[in-house]
């Protein structure tokens, strides 16, 4: 018997659908993606000038915990953006949100640890936290309910099986789920009154369509928050992203990433640093997700998939499949190899129901969107 025999490791089916997406694109097929999570266009153009001028330059290591100048044009940010002081003391950079995970988990609970997700959630949670050996708790959330946590649901799950820590998005993957401020208010103050660290995955920031996204750092300074440029800054490939620690776990964080990443890729700090003072380009894009969201919404529902309201935030669309199949995976297979078209299955993201859904990116163009739809009626008819 091998060591993990108890492991519950999956793979990340997005990757394994743009794996085969991409051979039959180097087979010369026609593929539309909407599969991963990620802005078709590059950054900015002044992050790209500033990289170029940098290049030369950037060849060391950086200061663990992240270049100074980034630290505090991120203090900035939060000023201007959420109104709140953040010491850049209490401020690491690194490798993307997916890194930032990793410390957190290890910087804050005692190994073995238990954790709080939502389920249907972000895959990798599950998988960092099994890879790492900390054990997870789902929170199981609902279409009827907007896909909506709540500081109820949080108390019943706990009332089942005690956790440590609770880690949550908003807006959210898979469903694109965002809590007002009177709902993340509540998740924290029940976390609070459980003893549940809270950690806050803030990366789709910026991309509320409801109004502006609210931080946990409104609401003091003991939840560890993760942020990213993967998404609202289009820097998915620059892996980079950043974590604002609570006062206790700073050193403990920072000897973490001395050890396990050293710092985060330098060219990519001086790319983030510019990018922060781009924000109108950003909200370009986020006009055209907006508009994709509306198309892809309408489109889909009258697809007979099954959909409520467009999504608060992100760029997905969760639908249920459960007119056209059983099986998601086999479904998203057979639109892949039939069509061209690429999508996830939600086994990704709720191991329990996951057969009944398949997401959608509208993180891509909006011709993409018609050709996808058009497709997509072909193919369920
Ligand atoms: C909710 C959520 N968190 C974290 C990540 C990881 O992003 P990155 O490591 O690129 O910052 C993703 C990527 O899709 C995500 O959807």
């Amino acid at each position: 018997m091998t060591r993990f025999a108890n492991s519950t490791l999956q793979p990340f089916f997005a990757m394994e659908i743009l794996a085969r997406a991409k051979a039959l694109e180097a087979e010369g097929r026609d593929i539309v993606h909407l599969e991963v999570g990620e802005p078709g266009v590059p950054p900015a153009p002044r992050v790209i000038e500033a990289v170029r001028a940098a290049l030369p330059e950037a060849q060391r290591y950086t200061n663990a915990k992240g270049q100074l100048k980034l630290r505090l044009g991120l203090a900035d940010y939060y000023r201007a953006q959420h109104g709140v002081a953040v010491d850049p003391e209490r401020i690491v950079v690194t490798m993307g949100s997916s890194s930032a995970f990793i410390l957190g988990f290890l910087g804050a609970l005692e190994a073995g640890s238990k954790i709080a997700v939502t389920r249907p959630g972000y895959p990798a949670y599950l998988n960092t936290l099994d890879g790492l050996n900390f054990g997870a708790v789902e929170i199981p959330v609902t279409a009827a309910d907007g896909w909506h946590l709540t500081g109820a649901a949080i108390e019943a799950s706990y009332a089942r099986e005690k956790f440590d820590g609770l880690l949550f998005a908003s807006p959210a993957n898979p469903t694109g789920a965002a809590v007002d401020r009177a709902g993340l208010g509540e998740i924290i103050a029940t976390c609070r009154r459980l003893g549940v660290r809270f950690i806050s995955d803030e990366i789709y920031h910026g991309l509320d369509y409801r109004g502006p996204s609210v931080s946990a750092l409104e609401f003091g300074d003991d939840a560890i928050v993760i942020n990213s440029f993967s998404k609202y800054y289009c820097m998915t490939g620059w892996r980079i992203g950043w974590m604002v620690l609570p006062e206790d776990l700073i050193r403990r964080t920072e000897m973490l990433q001395q050890n396990l990443f050293i710092s985060a890729p330098t060219l990519s700090q001086i790319a983030a640093r510019v990018a922060l003072g781009e924000r109108e380009y950003s909200e370009v894009q986020k006009a055209h997700y907006a508009e994709n969201r509306q198309v892809l919404t309408e489109g889909l529902r009258g697809l007979g998939f099954g959909l409520g309201a467009a999504s608060d935030g992100a760029f997905y669309a969760y639908t249920d499949v459960s007119a056209f199949t059983n099986d998601s995976l086999d479904f998203c297979k057979r639109l892949l190899e039939q069509t061209g078209v690429a999508a996830t299955p939600g086994i990704d993201f709720d191991r329990v129901d996951g057969r009944r859904f398949v997401r959608f990116s509208y993180a891509g163009t909006r011709q993409a969107m018609d050709q996808a739809l058009e497709r997509l009626a072909g193919f369920v008819k």
